[in-house]
């Protein structure tokens, strides 16, 4: 056996090319390897990774296919659709730091906005997408709340498929619908809501045989999994104390629990870093549902001005509870304000990000307020996204005089003395 596709719960197992989201009985499905055998066959191992210098099509690569090994092993390297995604900073700032009362030795953000698109999507997209192209399929479409459009469409002009994204109106920053449009994908507005848009899209697949590439999708999960593996090896294998990321369809918690599982099992690491995951107050069904213990998932309609992370009903819950006991992980809510606040101070640090990344660095400040992080304890917090993504919060708070941080710009007459006063 080398990898197939396996039901979470009941372990109903199907074969790796079938085209298929869901067990018969709706369970989500895993890409399961084989990685006893994976490890006898490579010689996998810690030293492996970290002395690889990876080709792909004769290319150096880094990043996501560093690991194919571990993310899509049977795919010929030929078949591969990739730009070059992962390879991403992982920032210290003694600034964010200081303000958050961490170390700054011990502090790191991962900028996952240095992607191809500006977002992390690009690494679960690769290999989704390359997944289309070896099942042969003509169109590939997602629901989205931006970014995931905006790669989709990227990705599918890049493996010349017919791309087609459904996104709720009036929801999406700028950025990202500016990059579906000049990539060319069809973008439809739809009147509704994202989980609307997603409620739609698993509807199609059933019915239209439209190929999804939302996170439902096992092998976009496959790809984010890098994110954690690009994290040790960077930190040479060094396992943090936390990783903080925000939650959403929860896509992320699900592919870095199961990259941190994997890791384990194969001897990577000797513990499990906790996870904390965290939502914005106003779109917050997992933070309720970790308070009741996991006993249900109650969705709800979701309000955020960080509209990336704007879902009442994440589809990857059951991965995500999973990932959140592997890692003996919390779920922790900020509002909008201490999203902007946080992201006025990691932009005014130089790095910047989008508003659903910054819930990341808010939800830290708030978890060491609380006593859950320690001052000494080592924290990686992801980025999801780049701060170009969504420049109206960028001009609406500092064009607004009564934000504590706000920065407005001056206008001055084309004259060297009044030049002069701001030097
Ligand atoms: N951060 C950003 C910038 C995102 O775009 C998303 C999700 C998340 C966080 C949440 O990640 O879904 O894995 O929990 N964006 C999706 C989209 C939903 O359509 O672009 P998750």
């Amino acid at each position: 056996m080398t990898s197939l596709l396996k039901s979470i719960d009941s372990g109903k197992e199907y074969p790796l090319n079938e085209v298929r989201f869901t067990a018969d009985n709706g369970e989500l499905l895993d890409v399961q390897h084989d990685l006893e055998g994976l490890k006898k066959q490579f010689g996998l191992s810690k030293e492996y990774f970290s002395q690889k210098r990876a080709l792909l099509n004769g290319q150096p690569t880094g990043g996501v296919w560093h690991f194919k090994e571990l993310v899509l092993p049977s795919i010929p390297d030929q078949e591969v659709v990739s730009k070059q995604e992962g390879n991403t900073r992982l920032y210290r700032s003694k600034k964010i730091s200081s303000w958050l009362g961490l170390n700054s030795d011990k502090f790191f953000l991962k900028h996952e906005g240095e992607n191809p698109t500006g977002s992390f999507k690009d690494r679960g997209m690769t290999v989704a997408i390359t997944m289309a192209k070896h099942l042969q399929q003509k169109a590939v479409t997602c629901a989205s709340t931006g970014n995931t459009s905006a790669s989709l469409a990227a990705y599918a002009s890049e493996a010349d498929l017919t791309g087609i994204v459904l996104i709720p109106k009036g929801n999406v920053a700028v950025g990202k619908i500016s990059q579906a449009l000049a990539y060319g994908t069809k973008t439809l507005v739809v009147n509704g809501d994202f989980d609307d848009c997603m409620r739609m899209i698993r509807e199609a697949q059933e019915k239209l045989s439209a190929y999804p590439l939302n996170s439902i999708n096992p092998f976009r999960l496959e790809g984010q999994k890098t994110i954690i593996w690009e994290i040790l090896l960077q930190r040479n294998w060094q396992v943090p104390d936390w990783i903080v990321f925000p939650g959403g369809n929860l896509g992320n918690t699900s592919a870095f629990g199961k990259a941190l599982h994997e890791a384990h099992q194969l001897g990577f690491i000797d513990r499990m870093p906790r996870f904390a995951v965290i939502q914005a107050e106003g779109a917050s069904p997992f933070y309720k549902a970790y308070k009741n213990g996991f006993t249900s998932l109650k969705t709800e309609k979701a309000d955020t001005i960080a509209t990336a992370i704007k879902i009442g009903d994440p589809v990857n819950y059951p991965k995500a509870v999973r990932a959140l006991k592997w890692t003996n992980g919390i779920v922790e809510t900020v509002t909008d304000e201490e999203i902007l606040e946080a992201k006025a101070r990691v932009d005014a640090a130089g790095i910047g990000a989008e508003p659903a990344s910054c819930a990341t660095v808010a939800g830290i400040k708030k978890l060491i307020a609380s006593g859950e992080i320690k001052p000494n304890e080592t924290v990686v917090g992801i980025l999801t996204g780049n701060i170009l993504k969504d420049p109206q919060v960028i001009v609406d708070y500092h064009f607004n005089k009564k934000t504590e941080h706000a920065n407005p710009p001056h206008e001055i007459k084309a004259s060297i003395n009044e030049l002069k006063n701001f030097l």
